[in-house]
């Protein structure tokens, strides 16, 4: 286990290229291993987690090479996965094995899906559920206790037919699953979400060249897709995006000091990503978007951010729920982190599924604030922070939680004296090069 030292900091400047974003990389990597022919994906993410689908779909039969420009190339399988040798490693990724038991579901061959310590603790009944009803045969290990069924997960590949279905959470991997499992399934899937998640598969679906059909979003955010199963996908040639949830934890620091100067190139700003930008400019930032073009269905771009000196006291806590706090779910831990340093505080409820995510990261979240002197109120589904607090540094417990880690290295940039961050190398799950690229920006 690593430690990093994080030494308060004066301001945050600079300008700075975020590695691929995750969600998408994931995305690629699995449709180009089913597509045919030759895949080359710009700016492929450097965290571990994509780098677990990559070895998943290499055992699956796809030819994975890693260029020396950090260019992946990937040729796929055309539609006929192999029966892999051992079993299919998902390391901390709920991405990796939540989608890829969609793509693998009726491919004639038993697969064994496992992960970490932390990955075998997360549900998985959420995804077993709706491909049981396409015919697909998922195996979970347990299932009595809270968390109901989860890794090691057996899939044993049978023929899969389309299901009307509508997803009970708001969960962009249990709509990729079944929607991954619905372009192999014969007949015609429709999938309803009542609050829409990040849409990159339905994005990477068509630029993979599968027709897919959406109506919505309705004004209350409701939105329904519908893929026709048994289509082909040709290889692409595609730049990832750079992170928003990685740029979060620089756009979350800059919010920290009034003098602060950010500019972040080659961005990804897909709107259902983006609310993340509308939060920061809530708190205070002034935020430029220039160059705002779209590749395969998604929008990159460069921003600047300067923190607004001026940003005035707000009349209440800023809210975090309901629907934001769907689409904010990657980025809550380090808003919670900078909040008691914020004017107002932050009030953050509807967003239970922090508990479940790499950590239980309400807990974490609250723990560490104490750890560092700030007042906070723990709930169910939420946290209530007040502003107006000034912490000391402390020794943090990230929980081998790649986005604790990195969250609590932003507020330790304003405590007095210096934090440790246990278990710090958990960055490298999502963001290898943070402490790094902190230490750089941060003025001392
Ligand atoms: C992701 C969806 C979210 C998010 C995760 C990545 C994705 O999970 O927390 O980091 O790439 O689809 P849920 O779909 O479980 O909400």
């Amino acid at each position: 286990m690593s430690t990093e030292l994080i030494r308060p900091a004066r301001s945050i400047n600079g300008s700075l290229t975020l590695p691929g974003d995750k969600s998408i990389s994931h995305r690629y990597a699995m449709l180009a291993g089913v597509a045919e022919g030759a895949t080359r994906l710009t700016n492929f993410s450097t965290g571990a987690d994509p780098h677990s689908t990559l070895a998943c779909i290499a055992a699956l039969g796809a030819k994975v090479e890693k260029q020396q420009d950090g260019v992946i190339a990937i040729t796929g399988t055309a539609g006929r996965f192999r029966q892999p040798e051992g079993n299919l490693d998902c390391g901390n990724s709920g991405s990796t094995m939540r989608m890829l038991a969609g793509l693998i579901a009726s491919h004639p061959h038993t697969f064994v899906l496992t992960g970490d310590r932390s990955l075998s603790a997360r549900p998985m009944e959420r995804i077993r559920k709706p491909l049981a009803e396409m015919g697909a045969e998922i195996h979970l290990t347990g299932g009595d206790g809270a968390i109901g069924g989860h890794a090691p997960m057996t899939v044993v590949g049978h023929p899969l037919h389309a299901i009307d279905f509508t997803t009970p959470i708001p969960s962009a991997q249990v709509k990729t699953a079944v929607l991954f499992a619905g372009l192999q399934a014969q007949g015609a899937t429709s999938l309803s979400e009542a609050i829409r998640t990040r849409d990159h598969s339905e994005h990477a679906v068509r630029a993979f060249g599968a027709a897919l059909t959406r109506s919505g979003p309705t004004s209350d955010g409701a939105s329904r897709l519908s893929i026709e199963g048994g289509q082909k996908l040709h290889a692409i040639d595609a730049t990832v995006p750079g992170d928003l949830s990685s740029a979060a934890f620089f756009l979350a620091a800059s919010l920290l000091f009034p003098d602060s100067h950010l500019v972040l190139d080659a961005l990804g700003m897909n709107p259902t990503r983006a609310a993340l930008l509308d939060v920061i400019s809530g708190l205070g930032a002034k935020i430029r978007m220039l160059n705002v073009e779209e590749f395969h269905g998604e929008l990159v771009g460069t921003i600047q951010v300067n923190a607004d000196p001026n940003a005035r006291k707000l009349s209440a806590p800023f809210e975090i729920r309901g629907s934001l706090a769907a689409q904010l779910i990657d980025e809550i831990p380090v808003l919670a982190a900078i909040a008691p340093y914020t004017p107002s505080g932050m009030r953050i409820r509807d967003a239970k599924e922090l508990r479940i995510k790499e950590s239980d990261r309400i807990d974490l979240i609250a723990r560490n604030l104490r750890v560092m002197g700030a007042q906070v109120t723990e709930f169910e589904d939420g946290l209530d922070i007040p502003g107006g607090q000034q912490l000391h540094g402390g020794t943090i417990d990230s929980g081998h939680d790649h986005r604790i880690a990195m969250a609590f290295a932003v507020a330790a940039l304003r405590a007095s004296g210096d934090t440790e961050i246990l278990g710090a190398e958990a960055a490298a799950v999502s963001f290898p090069e943070f402490f790094p690229e902190l230490d750089r920006l941060c003025q001392r």
